[in-house]
């Protein structure tokens, strides 16, 4: 076989003595698209970093197109034809999406100045390229995080790229979203372009790539053909043996006799909630599906205080209750794990340990002062339970993998004890090991009499986990179906759809 077109051979990495990269090789073909999989802190980002040249490596080489190449910074990178779009996107979101696209790099005009009609018109092109339906001067503040993603990759491509990292792209993204970045990608492996695709979610790495390489603890696991495996030995691979408990619906007995725990009645807040009303039961697991923009963020976030309620009754425990900001929400026993918890959920510059007590200090301090054994039993429990992947409690939380990153804010509003719980996308970016037992503790929650709302994009962990869905859209709610009810994904697929 001819050379491939991108190589990483014996790539070694640590971090402070302690190996996170063992001679790992890695191998894409032009035009293929190849994921690049393992659970989380298996390496995957930190290989990709330092093929984007955001880290160096101690050692190993890296050919592109049969010549070796030095990637010692992301211009390196970028003139060597690498575009990364981050798990974290690094969108400005008070610029416009033409000058985010241009973005240091902006076209001129013979006096010197920025050619501001040149890069509408350039981004436009790109934009009618990709199908994408959004205006070149839209603010990015202003459109869909889902168009966010879209807008990085025309960035990409702008950008003459050959070789296309996406991490984890499709994890804020509804159904139809990822269709069209599906659709995208088909595009840009027709042209040539090659993806390499990190995704925890199995069954789009079985319908977009060709080929998968697994990593585990740093070290190849395997590289081959989809087609020459199945979902059930991909994981096998990843988690290094099977998995401890399946991802199956297990119908749960819920009692709504008596008065629900919470009543919301005709809520509206802002312009993406418009109306509305539904039930939670003590011991329910309530799962909430729609499209993205249907406003079933925005609805849990106005349940949490965050954004204003400006209509509608919120009733507890049979108590009509105000909500005005999340102090109060979490006085009536309310917790919201949000969507975009790296911004929302974590102080970066804390350790593990800070970040998980930070909601119960008062459940862990005795006459003002930290309970330091406690709190450390508390925060080891959780991550021994989400198997969170950090050398000790006291590392600094940005230096942890994604995945691990989420894992500790899910555990610090779980830890919290909270009545109603909201869980808004609560496994993106977790691996698939991990997945299961988060979705086994939120049965655990429920069982112990709290409710427990799950927003989530992806449907088989909505249908493993709901006792109920409701449907939302436009702001509406519109429907809620019993899971009993529910044969296969495509029936909440059409009550979304068509209602
Ligand atoms: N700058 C750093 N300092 C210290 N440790 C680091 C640093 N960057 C990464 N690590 C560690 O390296 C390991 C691999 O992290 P990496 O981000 O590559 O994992 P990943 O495979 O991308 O996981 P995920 O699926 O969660 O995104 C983790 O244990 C992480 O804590
Ligand atoms: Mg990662």
């Amino acid at each position: 076989m001819s050379q491939p077109f991108l190589s990483m051979t014996n790539i070694q990495k640590s971090f402070n003595k302690i190996n996170v990269l063992n001679n790992v090789n890695f191998e894409v073909e032009k035009g293929e698209v190849h994921a690049l999989m393992g659970g989380n802190g298996a390496g995957k980002s930190t290989l990709m970093k330092i093929l984007t040249g955001v880290y160096t490596s101690d050692g190993g080489t890296i050919t592109i197109d049969g010549k070796e190449v030095q990637l010692n910074n992301p211009n390196d990178a970028s003139a060597a034809g690498v575009s990364m779009i981050f798990q974290e996107f690094s969108l400005v979101p008070k610029l416009t999406v033409a000058q985010n696209i241009y973005l240091h790099r902006e076209p001129r005009n013979r006096f010197g100045f920025i050619d501001d009609k040149k890069m509408i018109e350039d981004s436009q092109k790109i934009l009618n390229e990709l199908d994408l339906h959004f205006s070149p001067t839209d603010y990015v503040e202003d459109i869909s995080v889902g168009f966010w993603q879209m807008t990085e990759i025309a960035k990409a491509i702008s950008n003459d790229t050959k070789i296309l990292i996406m991490d984890e792209p499709t994890s804020t993204l509804t159904q139809s979203e990822t269709e069209v970045l599906f659709q995208m990608i088909e595009k840009l492996k027709a042209s040539g372009i090659t993806i390499i695709y990190i995704s925890h979610r199995m069954d789009e790495i079985f319908r977009v790539c060709d080929r998968i390489t697994v990593l585990r603890n740093g070290t190849n696991v395997v590289t081959d053909y989809c087609k020459n495996m199945n979902m059930e030995e991909v994981i096998n691979h990843i988690v290094g043996g099977k998995l401890k408990k399946a991802f199956e619906w297990e119908e749960r007995q819920v009692n709504r006799s008596g008065a629900p725990l919470l009543k919301v009645e005709n809520l509206k807040a802002g312009t993406r909630v418009e109306n509305a009303s539904f039930q939670l039961y003590r011991g329910e697991i309530l799962g909430v599906a729609g499209l993205m923009g249907s406003g079933r963020s925005e609805m849990a976030r106005a349940l949490f205080g965050i954004d204003k309620i400006d209509e509608g009754e919120i009733t507890i425990n049979e108590q009509k209750v105000t909500i005005q900001n999340p102090q109060d929400a979490i006085r009536q026993g309310i917790a919201l794990v949000p969507e975009d918890r790296r911004v929302q959920g974590l102080i970066l510059g804390h350790s593990v340990k800070e970040n998980m007590i930070l909601p119960i200090l008062s459940k862990v301090s005795k006459n003002g002062f930290i309970q330091e054994k406690r709190a450390n039993e508390i925060v080891n429990d959780y991550v021994k339970k989400l198997n969170v992947k950090t050398d000790h409690i006291f590392k600094q939380i940005s230096l942890l993998s994604g995945g691990n990153q989420q894992k500790v804010v899910l555990s610090k509003w779980l830890a919290n004890d909270p009545d109603i719980l909201i869980l808004d996308e609560p496994t993106s970016g977790v691996d698939i090991g991990a997945k299961s037992e988060i979705i086994e503790l939120i049965r655990e929650i429920a069982e112990s009499g709290k409710a427990v709302i799950v927003i989530s994009s992806e449907m088989t962990e909505l249908l493993a986990i709901s006792d109920r869905i409701l449907i939302m859209k436009n702001g509406v709610v519109t429907d809620s179906i019993e899971r009993r009810e529910i044969a296969t994904e495509e029936d909440v697929e059409r009550a979304i759809q068509n209602v």
